[in-house]
């Protein structure tokens, strides 16, 4: 695809803090290539404000390059924008035309709340996953895997569940701010391997209890999770979630 400039009107979420109520505020951004990714974007927007004597928005990012899940940005409507299984780094400007608006927001969840402009405090994913604990298996060195064998079929579901960045876009995009399908994917991806088995029936037990104490809503499956997910995270670990949760609650009564 050619190359082209654009000219951009964006409408961004500003919030000076946890508390202060926050509002939309409208920027002109000019001459916007369409190679650019949208945090470069964002980049120009926030060096056009610095010279201005602007405040610059706040927005998280590390890596850029689809593997941190630090950059959540609900734009236009849709986690991580318009673009299927690609988070907001890499989301290019091509996905654009001249003269659009855009529309860029904070996730919006409960459990997710907003520390300033476009970011949002999402430790409670941590919490969740400290819940889980640790595999107490000695996985050895690397020439010590062919001792432990692994079905095929296993290994990748599970890789496929590993691939989960801990974004929250699922949150996000679910109207009940669900985090199963976040949950559903780290507890898959040991339930699956033999080295998860140890710690299989506390660590879905404990990982659900921290899900449910840190507000999120409940799963009425809508589906939502699964389409907006930039690693398209399949539901099906939902269902596999809500198996060993059933299993274990029976194995520890
Ligand atoms: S399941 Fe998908 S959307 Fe949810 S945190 Fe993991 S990568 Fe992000
Ligand atoms: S900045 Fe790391 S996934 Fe986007």
């Amino acid at each position: 695809m050619e190359h082209y400039n654009m000219n951009l009107t964006l409408k961004v979420w500003r919030q000076k803090n946890a508390t202060a109520q926050g509002n939309f505020e409208n920027y002109q951004v000019k001459n916007i290539s369409s190679e650019m990714s949208f945090l470069e974007m964002i980049d120009v927007l926030n060096e056009q404000l610095v010279a201005e004597n602007g405040e610059p928005i706040a927005f998280d990012h590390d890596c850029r390059e689809g593997i941190c899940g630090m950059c959540s940005m609900h734009i236009n409507g849709r986690a991580h924008g318009p673009w299927d299984a690609t988070t907001t780094c890499q989301l290019h400007m091509r996905a654009f035309k001249d003269g659009d608006t855009i529309t860029v927001e904070p996730w919006r969840a409960a459990a997710f709340p907003v520390i300033r402009d476009l970011v949002v405090d999402r430790s409670a994913f941590d919490r969740i996953q400290q819940a889980g604990g640790f595999v107490s298996v000695n996985t050895g060195n690397a020439q010590d895997a062919n001792c432990l064998p692994v079905p095929k079929d296993d290994a990748d579901l599970s890789f496929a569940a590993a691939s989960c960045i801990g974004c929250g876009a699922c949150v996000a995009a679910c109207k009940n701010s669900s985090a199963m399908l976040f949950v559903s994917a780290k507890v898959s991806q040991f339930a699956l391997l033999p080295q998860g088995q140890p710690e299989r029936t506390s660590r879905v037990l404990n990982m659900v209890a921290q899900m449910d104490k840190e507000g999120f809503g409940s799963c009425t499956n809508t589906g939502a999770c699964e389409a907006e997910c930039p690693k398209e995270i399949s539901l099906t670990n939902i269902a596999r979630l809500n198996r060993e949760y059933v299993k274990a609650s029976f194995l520890a009564e």
